[in-house]
């Protein structure tokens, strides 16, 4: 069975009260039981983490190396400035899909540089949480 990893960045924890405008009203919990669900009919594992700190975010993903399949990022703002995420992903060697729920292109001058993206093997971003479920299916079919 595939092994998915489900990484959120900082402040995600908060989704469904944080800026509504922007990101919606589904809680990150939903967002997970959305995926878990999505993916067991594909035969698929989900484990998901959410964390503040870079450092937790960074060990995560090295420690994705040789047991997930994959991993799904919401680097959040760490997007913008994390050198330590873009390496801790080229060193992990696990396929990772950066996804955010906004259209980062449609907002702020510096959220249009992502400093992760390059390590990761696609971007998806402006679909809301359905993004979540668009980035498993690029894993899935580039495991094809
Ligand atoms: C985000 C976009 C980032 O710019 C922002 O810092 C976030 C959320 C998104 O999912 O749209 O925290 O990653």
């Amino acid at each position: 069975m595939k092994k998915i990893l489900v990484l959120n960045g900082p402040n995600l924890g908060l989704l469904g009260t944080r800026e509504p405008e922007i990101y919606g009203r589904t809680t990150l919990a939903d967002i997970i039981a959305m995926i878990k669900d999505y993916a067991a009919g594909k035969g698929v594992e989900i484990d998901a983490f959410q964390s503040e700190v870079e450092g937790e975010l960074s060990a995560a993903i090295v420690k994705a190396r040789g047991v997930y399949d994959g991993i799904i990022l919401n680097p959040a703002a760490y997007t913008h400035e994390s050198v330590a995420l873009h390496d801790s992903i080229l060193a992990s060697q696990v396929p990772t899909v950066e996804i955010h729920i906004s259209n980062v292109y449609a907002r702020e001058g510096y959220r249009h540089a992502s400093i992760t993206a390059s390590a990761c093997i696609g971007q998806i971003t402006g679909f809301g949480p359905q993004g979540y479920l668009l980035a498993l299916d690029a894993l899935l079919a580039r495991g094809k």
